[in-house]
Protein backbone atom coordinates (compact mmCIF):
# COMPACT_ATOMS: atom_id res chain seq x y z
CA UNK A 1 0.00 0.00 0.00
CA UNK A 2 1.56 3.84 -0.87
CA UNK A 3 2.11 5.49 1.91
CA UNK A 4 -1.32 8.28 2.80
CA UNK A 5 -0.65 12.08 2.99
CA UNK A 6 -2.00 14.02 5.77
CA UNK A 7 -1.59 17.52 4.95
CA UNK A 8 -2.65 20.35 8.38
CA UNK A 9 -4.34 23.98 7.04
CA UNK A 10 -3.81 25.97 9.79
CA UNK A 11 -5.63 29.23 7.59
CA UNK A 12 -4.76 32.10 9.07
CA UNK A 13 -4.51 31.23 13.08
CA UNK A 14 -2.10 31.07 15.09
CA UNK A 15 1.01 32.96 16.98
CA UNK A 16 4.88 32.65 16.47
CA UNK A 17 4.45 31.22 20.20
CA UNK A 18 1.74 28.81 18.71
CA UNK A 19 3.85 27.09 16.48
CA UNK A 20 7.11 26.48 18.37
CA UNK A 21 4.59 25.02 21.29
CA UNK A 22 2.95 23.13 18.74
CA UNK A 23 5.66 20.98 17.79
CA UNK A 24 6.94 20.29 21.50
CA UNK A 25 3.33 19.20 22.58
CA UNK A 26 3.19 17.37 19.13
CA UNK A 27 6.67 15.35 19.72
CA UNK A 28 5.15 14.25 22.94
CA UNK A 29 1.63 12.49 21.49
CA UNK A 30 3.55 11.40 18.72
CA UNK A 31 5.14 8.26 20.05
CA UNK A 32 7.45 6.45 19.20
CA UNK A 33 9.06 9.05 16.86
CA UNK A 34 8.13 8.59 13.26
CA UNK A 35 10.07 6.95 10.25
CA UNK A 36 11.62 9.90 8.23
CA UNK A 37 9.91 8.29 5.21
CA UNK A 38 6.63 8.37 7.18
CA UNK A 39 6.98 11.69 8.40
CA UNK A 40 7.82 13.15 5.05
CA UNK A 41 3.85 12.54 4.07
CA UNK A 42 2.63 14.84 7.05
CA UNK A 43 2.85 18.40 5.88
CA UNK A 44 2.11 21.56 7.58
CA UNK A 45 0.64 24.76 5.85
CA UNK A 46 1.53 27.71 8.05
CA UNK A 47 0.73 31.31 7.72
CA UNK A 48 3.56 33.06 5.49
CA UNK A 49 5.35 34.55 8.15
CA UNK A 50 6.04 31.24 10.39
CA UNK A 51 7.37 29.26 7.51
CA UNK A 52 11.10 30.63 7.82
CA UNK A 53 10.56 30.05 11.37
CA UNK A 54 9.15 26.65 11.52
CA UNK A 55 12.07 25.32 8.75
CA UNK A 56 14.33 24.30 11.14
CA UNK A 57 11.42 21.96 13.75
CA UNK A 58 9.97 20.74 10.54
CA UNK A 59 12.72 19.08 9.10
CA UNK A 60 14.29 18.24 11.93
CA UNK A 61 11.59 15.63 12.24
CA UNK A 62 11.32 15.02 9.23
CA UNK A 63 7.67 16.34 8.77
CA UNK A 64 7.28 18.76 5.29
CA UNK A 65 6.02 22.23 5.03
CA UNK A 66 3.94 23.60 2.95
CA UNK A 67 2.52 27.46 2.06
CA UNK A 68 -1.25 28.10 1.69
CA UNK A 69 -1.27 29.79 -1.84
CA UNK A 70 1.13 31.11 -4.23
CA UNK A 71 1.30 34.28 -6.43
CA UNK A 72 0.21 33.36 -10.30
CA UNK A 73 3.12 35.43 -11.31
CA UNK A 74 6.88 34.80 -11.28
CA UNK A 75 7.97 38.30 -9.87
CA UNK A 76 7.29 42.00 -10.12
CA UNK A 77 4.96 44.60 -9.32
CA UNK A 78 2.43 42.70 -7.16
CA UNK A 79 2.57 44.16 -4.04
CA UNK A 80 1.59 41.27 -0.74
CA UNK A 81 2.12 38.63 -3.03
CA UNK A 82 4.54 35.67 -2.43
CA UNK A 83 5.87 33.88 -5.20
CA UNK A 84 6.85 30.00 -5.45
CA UNK A 85 10.20 31.00 -6.06
CA UNK A 86 10.17 32.69 -2.34
CA UNK A 87 8.34 29.40 -0.93
CA UNK A 88 10.90 27.19 -1.99
CA UNK A 89 13.79 29.48 -0.72
CA UNK A 90 11.60 29.26 2.32
CA UNK A 91 12.36 25.41 2.68
CA UNK A 92 8.91 24.91 1.62
CA UNK A 93 7.61 21.72 -0.83
CA UNK A 94 4.31 21.89 -0.90
CA UNK A 95 1.62 24.60 -1.61
CA UNK A 96 -2.10 24.62 -1.64
CA UNK A 97 -3.64 26.17 -4.71
CA UNK A 98 -7.74 27.04 -5.43
CA UNK A 99 -8.88 26.64 -1.59
CA UNK A 100 -12.27 27.05 -1.76
CA UNK A 101 -11.78 30.30 0.66
CA UNK A 102 -9.96 31.73 -1.71
CA UNK A 103 -11.98 30.90 -4.79
CA UNK A 104 -14.93 32.51 -2.54
CA UNK A 105 -13.92 35.60 -0.50
CA UNK A 106 -10.86 36.57 -3.06
CA UNK A 107 -13.25 35.51 -6.09
CA UNK A 108 -9.88 33.14 -7.11
CA UNK A 109 -10.71 31.45 -10.55
CA UNK A 110 -10.06 28.55 -12.18
CA UNK A 111 -8.04 30.28 -14.72
CA UNK A 112 -5.69 31.96 -11.93
CA UNK A 113 -5.33 28.63 -10.21
CA UNK A 114 -3.84 27.52 -13.55
CA UNK A 115 -1.34 29.99 -13.72
CA UNK A 116 -0.37 29.37 -9.83
CA UNK A 117 -0.05 25.80 -10.81
CA UNK A 118 1.91 26.41 -13.13
CA UNK A 119 4.28 28.70 -11.00
CA UNK A 120 4.41 25.81 -8.29
CA UNK A 121 5.28 23.31 -11.06
CA UNK A 122 8.09 25.69 -12.38
CA UNK A 123 9.62 26.06 -9.27
CA UNK A 124 9.08 22.27 -8.16
CA UNK A 125 6.88 22.41 -5.29
CA UNK A 126 3.99 20.03 -5.06
CA UNK A 127 0.80 21.48 -5.67
CA UNK A 128 -2.19 20.83 -3.56
CA UNK A 129 -5.00 21.65 -6.13
CA UNK A 130 -8.45 22.20 -3.93
CA UNK A 131 -11.31 21.09 -5.50
CA UNK A 132 -15.24 20.45 -4.56
CA UNK A 133 -18.96 21.96 -5.21
CA UNK A 134 -21.02 24.01 -2.73
CA UNK A 135 -24.27 22.75 -0.98
CA UNK A 136 -26.68 24.55 -3.91
CA UNK A 137 -24.61 23.08 -6.80
CA UNK A 138 -24.88 19.55 -5.08
CA UNK A 139 -28.52 19.97 -4.89
CA UNK A 140 -28.89 20.64 -8.75
CA UNK A 141 -27.28 17.85 -9.29
CA UNK A 142 -23.92 19.53 -10.53
CA UNK A 143 -21.16 17.94 -8.96
CA UNK A 144 -19.88 16.87 -11.96
CA UNK A 145 -19.72 19.40 -14.24
CA UNK A 146 -17.83 21.41 -11.31
CA UNK A 147 -15.03 19.08 -10.81
CA UNK A 148 -14.79 18.67 -14.14
CA UNK A 149 -14.65 22.55 -14.79
CA UNK A 150 -12.53 23.04 -11.90
CA UNK A 151 -9.98 20.16 -13.24
CA UNK A 152 -10.14 20.83 -17.04
CA UNK A 153 -9.72 24.33 -16.49
CA UNK A 154 -6.69 25.01 -14.19
CA UNK A 155 -4.64 21.51 -14.56
CA UNK A 156 -1.69 22.16 -17.22
CA UNK A 157 -0.40 19.08 -19.00
CA UNK A 158 2.62 19.88 -16.60
CA UNK A 159 0.49 17.95 -13.84
CA UNK A 160 2.37 14.62 -13.09
CA UNK A 161 1.52 11.81 -10.30
CA UNK A 162 4.36 13.50 -8.37
CA UNK A 163 3.94 17.14 -8.14
CA UNK A 164 0.14 17.49 -8.21
CA UNK A 165 -2.52 16.11 -5.66
CA UNK A 166 -5.96 16.64 -5.87
CA UNK A 167 -7.85 17.43 -2.42
CA UNK A 168 -11.21 16.78 -2.56
CA UNK A 169 -13.18 19.26 -0.27
CA UNK A 170 -17.01 19.83 -0.30
CA UNK A 171 -17.75 23.29 0.74
CA UNK A 172 -20.90 22.22 2.42
CA UNK A 173 -18.43 19.96 4.42
CA UNK A 174 -15.72 22.50 5.57
CA UNK A 175 -16.17 23.34 9.47
CA UNK A 176 -19.32 22.56 9.29
CA UNK A 177 -18.96 19.13 11.29
CA UNK A 178 -20.90 17.72 8.38
CA UNK A 179 -19.22 14.97 6.01
CA UNK A 180 -20.30 13.23 3.02
CA UNK A 181 -21.01 9.69 3.87
CA UNK A 182 -18.36 7.40 3.17
CA UNK A 183 -19.63 5.66 0.10
CA UNK A 184 -20.44 9.48 -1.20
CA UNK A 185 -16.43 9.98 -0.74
CA UNK A 186 -15.52 6.80 -2.02
CA UNK A 187 -17.98 7.48 -5.14
CA UNK A 188 -16.57 10.98 -5.60
CA UNK A 189 -13.13 10.52 -5.29
CA UNK A 190 -13.36 7.14 -7.99
CA UNK A 191 -14.85 10.36 -10.00
CA UNK A 192 -11.97 12.64 -9.97
CA UNK A 193 -9.38 10.28 -10.86
CA UNK A 194 -11.10 9.59 -13.71
CA UNK A 195 -12.03 13.21 -14.91
CA UNK A 196 -8.31 14.11 -13.66
CA UNK A 197 -7.40 11.26 -16.07
CA UNK A 198 -9.34 11.91 -19.19
CA UNK A 199 -7.94 15.22 -19.14
CA UNK A 200 -4.13 14.57 -18.56
CA UNK A 201 -3.20 11.21 -20.07
CA UNK A 202 -0.97 9.23 -17.88
CA UNK A 203 -2.06 11.23 -14.83
CA UNK A 204 -2.71 9.15 -12.32
CA UNK A 205 -4.43 11.39 -9.71
CA UNK A 206 -3.76 11.01 -5.65
CA UNK A 207 -6.85 12.69 -4.32
CA UNK A 208 -7.17 13.84 -0.58
CA UNK A 209 -10.45 14.08 1.36
CA UNK A 210 -10.89 17.64 3.48
CA UNK A 211 -14.11 18.97 5.03
CA UNK A 212 -14.95 18.44 9.00
CA UNK A 213 -12.35 15.18 8.86
CA UNK A 214 -11.37 15.35 12.96
CA UNK A 215 -9.89 12.69 14.95
CA UNK A 216 -13.05 10.55 15.46
CA UNK A 217 -14.15 9.80 11.67
CA UNK A 218 -10.57 9.93 10.45
CA UNK A 219 -9.61 6.10 10.97
CA UNK A 220 -12.90 5.39 8.53
CA UNK A 221 -12.15 8.02 6.25
CA UNK A 222 -8.62 7.32 5.31
CA UNK A 223 -9.15 3.15 5.47
CA UNK A 224 -11.26 4.29 2.13
CA UNK A 225 -9.53 2.62 -0.82
CA UNK A 226 -9.94 5.87 -2.83
CA UNK A 227 -8.94 8.23 -0.25
CA UNK A 228 -5.12 9.04 -0.49
CA UNK A 229 -5.04 11.03 2.66
CA UNK A 230 -6.44 14.07 4.31
CA UNK A 231 -6.58 17.26 4.70
CA UNK A 232 -7.36 19.07 8.15
CA UNK A 233 -8.12 22.23 9.01
CA UNK A 234 -9.58 22.86 12.58
CA UNK A 235 -8.55 19.84 14.25
CA UNK A 236 -4.92 20.38 12.91
CA UNK A 237 -4.59 22.89 15.41
CA UNK A 238 -4.92 20.89 18.04
CA UNK A 239 -1.62 18.85 18.65
CA UNK A 240 -2.98 16.12 20.79
CA UNK A 241 -6.19 15.58 17.73
CA UNK A 242 -3.44 16.11 14.84
CA UNK A 243 -1.64 13.10 17.01
CA UNK A 244 -4.56 11.04 17.24
CA UNK A 245 -4.94 11.65 13.31
CA UNK A 246 -1.40 10.89 12.34
CA UNK A 247 -1.98 7.14 14.47
CA UNK A 248 -4.98 6.44 12.53
CA UNK A 249 -3.31 6.83 9.10
CA UNK A 250 -4.07 3.51 7.97
CA UNK A 251 0.07 2.55 7.67
CA UNK A 252 0.34 3.30 11.51
CA UNK A 253 -2.68 1.74 12.51
P1 LIG B 1 -12.03 21.84 8.42
O1 LIG B 1 -11.23 20.59 8.68
O2 LIG B 1 -11.94 22.83 9.54
O3 LIG B 1 -13.43 21.51 8.02
O4 LIG B 1 -11.35 22.57 7.18
C1 LIG B 1 -11.09 21.84 6.04
C2 LIG B 1 -10.26 22.67 5.15
O5 LIG B 1 -10.70 23.68 4.63
C3 LIG B 1 -8.86 22.25 4.96
O6 LIG B 1 -8.29 22.94 3.89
Amino acid sequence: MSSKILIANWKMNGTLDFCFSYFESLGKEVAPPMLPERARNIVFCAPFPYLFALQGRLLEKGYSLGGQDCAAYDAGAYTGEVSAAMLSDTGVSYVLVGHSERRSYLGESNEICRLKIQQAHDKGLTVIYCIGETLSQRKEGALENVLKEQIQDALPKSVTYENTLLAYEPVWAIGTGQTPTLEDIEETHMLIKALAGSHCKNYSARVLYGGSLNEKNAREILALSKVDGALVGGASLKPEKMAQIISLMPENV
